[in-house]
């Protein structure tokens, strides 16, 4: 892909500014204060798109509400990674149906990786009627053009065209209030791993501007945000496309450059271009938190190759073994499928191993879910789903033995944290994470909130530590 065809033009960006102009002046004209609801479900791109949506309806005029009861604008910013989240929204949509027939003046919008399949576009075209605004990720930079055409047209506009897709600088953003900022550094995905629907739903592969990047976290740090992560589904492959001999390494490193009090994470890494220079950097940058979040989706080569990730168990090993020789005390943490379509009982206990071996300090487990139009999903499933539910039991039960452990080791010891928020736990009223993004509990006073603290961790259980601020 050529890059001036990636980049969207500033002047159509800024006829965006002027949609959202066009549309804050009709509420005042009507003397009419809007408010939206929006609900994101699925990963960390999906919550930073989910700000970009509310920062282009606080330019309209809107303010928010979490209640869809209250609001004249809902939106679902929907997930598509597994059928359990699909079937989610399409019950909320169905929900919906009700505040719609209290308020008909509600416009619903589905937004996300979902509203990009075509199936799914297609089913709520015929069967949810009471959807006016059907948009994918490629189109979410046109959102006030679209809002525009809804409520000038009051007809139902579908933005779901398939393309390799964008990328739009200077899009206002809400962010979280406190501690914590995403800053996605790349769209996209060109692994086709063979389960996985994301390469369908967000395109190619196409990487921001370092300059613009830079931009963005410098602004960040300045404005007191101290927990940063770059986003991308495999932030190694950053910077491929931009043909200038930069990679990701770089970015990170001139990142760490920027003076102030503040972590830097990122997530995705796909092992198959983790790179020894990459976890050399992390090492030497002193910002850059001691975490990394590896997925090795499952320990049986046979697996791995029928799932396209294209590295095996050794290999993955062998840069998990480099990676913590590096940098002693990493957190290391993975994504596991269990029960991809064919996977024995042996193969997944190969998996269980790995886990055994590696010593993750928490896991993001699934059950492997079929796709429709992903290659693995026209795979045959032999197994059933009581037994991948064994395996997957399990998989629990030994890395929950193995997280509970790792966290026992940090009794006694005296620890960095940044505290995050309050917390439900009236005896550890105060919420914190370590450099490696463990969760520690915390005994202190409400005026530690937004600031790091040295902490002594008293006790610990799978999920959590328990602190006291010294
Ligand atoms: N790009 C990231 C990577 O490759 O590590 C992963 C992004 S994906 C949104 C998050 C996780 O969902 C994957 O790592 C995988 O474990 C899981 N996943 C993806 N497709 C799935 C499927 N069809 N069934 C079950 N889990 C799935
Ligand atoms: Fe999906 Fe694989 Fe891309 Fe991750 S790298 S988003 S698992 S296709
Ligand atoms: Fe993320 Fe779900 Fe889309 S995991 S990229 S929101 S399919």
């Amino acid at each position: 892909m050529e890059r001036e065809n990636v980049l969207v033009s500033g002047a159509d960006l800024a006829r965006q500014r002027d949609f959202e102009e066009k549309i804050k002046t009709m509420f005042a004209a009507r003397q009419a204060h809007p408010v939206a609801c929006v609900d994101t479900f699925g990963c960390q791109q999906n919550v930073a798109d989910g700000q970009k949506l509310m920062g282009m309806l606080e330019a309209c005029g809107f303010t928010f509400t979490e209640d869809p009861k209250e609001a004249d604008l809902v939106i679902l910013n929907t997930c598509a990674v597994r059928e359990h989240a699909e079937q989610r929204v399409f019950g909320n949509l169905g929900i919906l149906t009700h505040t719609k027939r209290e308020n008909p003046e509600q416009v619903v919008a589905l937004c996300g990786c979902m509203a990009q399949e075509e199936r799914v576009a297609k089913r709520v075209k015929e069967s949810y009627r009471h959807v006016d605004l059907v948009f994918g990720p490629h189109a979410l930079w046109k959102f006030p053009e679209l809002l525009w055409q809804v409520y000038d047209s009051r007809r139902r506009v579908f933005a779901v065209d398939d393309e390799h897709g964008t990328i739009a600088e200077g899009i206002p953003v809400v962010r979280e209030k406190g501690v914590k900022a995403w800053v996605s550094i790349m769209y996209g995905c060109n692994n086709f791993c063979s389960y996985c629907i994301v390469p369908y739903v967000r395109g190619r592969e196409r990487s921001r501007d370092p300059e613009a990047v830079l931009a963005e976290v410098r602004e960040l740090v300045a404005a007191g945000y101290k927990d940063i992560t770059l986003l991308g589904q495999n932030v190694n492959s950053y910077g491929n496309d931009l043909e200038i001999g930069y990679d990701f390494a770089d970015l990170l490193a001139e990142i760490d450059r920027i003076p102030g009090e503040y972590w830097i994470r990122f997530m995705s890494s796909h092992p198959k271009d983790a790179t020894k220079k990459l976890f050399d950097t992390m090492a030497r940058c002193g910002h850059v938190a001691r975490q990394l979040h590896l997925p090795f989706q499952s320990g049986n080569d046979r697996v791995l190759r029928e799932m396209n990730r294209r590295y095996t168990r050794s290999q993955y090993l062998e840069l998990v073994n480099y990676a913590k020789e590096k940098m002693p005390g990493l957190v290391l943490t993975s994504d596991v499928i269990i029960g991809f379509p064919g996977e024995t009982e042996a193969e997944a206990m190969d998996t269980v191993s790995l886990v055994e071996e590696v010593g993750f300090d928490a896991l993001f487990t699934f059950i492997y879910s079929p796709r429709p139009g992903t290659k693995a999903a026209a795979m045959p499933d032999p197994a059933t789903r009581a037994e991948k539910q064994k395996w997957f039991d399990k998989l629990l039960e030994v890395q929950n033995r193995m997280s509970a452990a790792l966290h026992a080791a940090y009794i006694g010891r005296t620890v960095r944290v940044l505290v995050d928020g309050e917390s439900d736990d009236p005896d550890y009223p105060l919420s914190s994470r370590t450099e490696g993004n463990r969760l520690v509990r915390l005994k202190g006073d409400k005026a530690l909130i937004g600031q790091f603290a040295q902490v002594r961790v008293t006790a610990s259980n799978t999920w959590a530590l328990y602190a006291e601020a010294v």
